[in-house]
């Protein structure tokens, strides 16, 4: 990209530190009604953006998003780029770019919205980089296979929720949560937190040269991700093993069918899989959702903390219906100790979509501990 920076009154746009935010928002699948580009923007470095940054970008063509977002998509690029070509001679629009979006259109849409790869871009915190850098490199990317439904084949978890993305947040913000600790997921879904977990593990790894314990081995801790529905875990593992996330080349991830339910039922069994788990930390994103629910989830937790080693659970709430909220406290309460983290999704590290289901709600994040935690400092 021929980025450039184009100084005017009151400040500085630079293309190629504005522009990645589009590819941030193309790849989220934001509507095209979100995006801007602003009109200061030369005709070439916008043009070679989208040629280059977009079309031809290798990663997008793997994992594209949906045909008929992407004809949304290259509707606007190509209405935005006549707009800037003005009567110019020189500013033609390279023909690869009409010929993507005539395919695009002769293709049958579909009644419903089908699933689409939506890539997600985070930010490491990296304190050997001062704040100011802001380059594409220093970006790390979740790419999932998703539905694109609230609810798909009878469940919620084909897709990624919001309070997965407050949750994400948090562990960057806090890596030492995570970092040489194994984790277990109750809800896994798609895996987008397993991802980032998984990242989170390596990345560790790889920038610390002196383990600071001795008595952990080498290889990254266990990632144990859970949910109740097999089409959801078998999603959840195809997105994992993405040759793109760097999920795939973490030795010790293990996908488990658990149902909350089982917390009632089968309590035993249950109890000597937790028992014999080493996970550290219990995460939960959105599993608050249907007050039939509340009680086998809460015999979950109850189980899951009080087993094996001391742990600590971290649950994404969004805030949908304050009385299923409620019930769950109660109940919760009960049990365990229960206290809310305080958090923030304003600076976002993650690229999020503008119209995301749920973008109004409040997520709170609860840290639930069976006594009260050592090695939790955040609150
Ligand atoms: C709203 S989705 C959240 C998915 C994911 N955590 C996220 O935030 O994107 C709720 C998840 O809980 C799972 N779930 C629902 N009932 C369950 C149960 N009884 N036991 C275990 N998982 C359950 C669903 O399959 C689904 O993946």
């Amino acid at each position: 990209m021929s980025g450039s920076a184009t100084r005017r009154a009151g400040g500085t746009f630079d293309a190629k530190k504005y522009l990645p935010r589009v590819v941030h928002a193309y790849s989220a699948l934001t509507p095209p009604r979100f995006l801007k580009i602003p009109s200061i923007f030369s005709f070439s470095d916008v043009h070679d953006f989208f040629l280059i940054d977009i079309l031809l970008d290798d990663h997008l063509n793997k994992y594209p998003p949906a045909r008929d977002y992407q004809r949304s998509f290259w509707k606007w690029a190509l209405e935005k780029l006549e707009s800037l070509s003005g009567d110019e001679e020189d500013n033609e629009i390279d023909e690869r770019m009409y010929q993507h979006y005539t395919t695009l259109i002769s293709s049958v849409a579909n009644a419903l919205p089908s699933d689409s790869y939506i890539t997600h871009y985070w930010k490491p915190l990296d304190p050997t980089l001062s704040s100011d850098v802001e380059v594409e490199s220093t970006y790390e990317m979740i790419t999932l296979l998703e539905s694109r439904a609230t609810i798909a084949a009878g469940t919620t978890g084909l897709r990624t929720w919001r309070a997965s993305f407050a949750l994400a947040q948090f562990l960057v913000e806090h890596t030492d949560l995570v970092a040489r600790r194994a984790v277990l997921e109750l809800g896994s879904g798609t895996g987008f937190l397993g991802i980032l977990i998984a990242s989170l593990h390596l990345r560790f790894d790889s920038t610390s040269a002196v383990p600071t314990d001795c008595s952990r081995s080498a290889d990254p801790p266990t990632i144990y991700l859970t949910d109740v529905n097999p089409c959801v875990l078998d999603r959840c593992q195809h997105n994992i093993k993405l040759p793109c996330n760097r999920s795939s080349s973490h030795p010790n991830i293990e996908y488990r069918l658990l149902d909350w339910c089982d917390a009632i039922f089968s309590r035993d069994s249950l109890a000597s899989f937790f028992a014999n788990t080493s996970a550290e930390i219990i995460l939960g994103a959105d599993v608050v959702f249907d007050p039939a629910m509340v009680p086998p989830l809460v015999a979950t937790l109850s189980v899951a903390l009080s087993q094996g080693r001391p742990r600590v659970a971290l649950i994404g709430i969004t805030i949908r219906n304050q009385a299923t909220i409620s019930y769950f406290l109660q109940e919760i309460e009960k049990a365990l100790m229960v206290v809310e983290v305080q958090h923030t999704m304003e600076d976002s590290f993650i690229s999020l979509t503008l119209d995301q289901v749920d973008a109004e709600l409040e997520v709170k994040i609860l840290k639930i501990t069976k006594v009260a935690s050592l090695f939790f400092s955040a609150s």
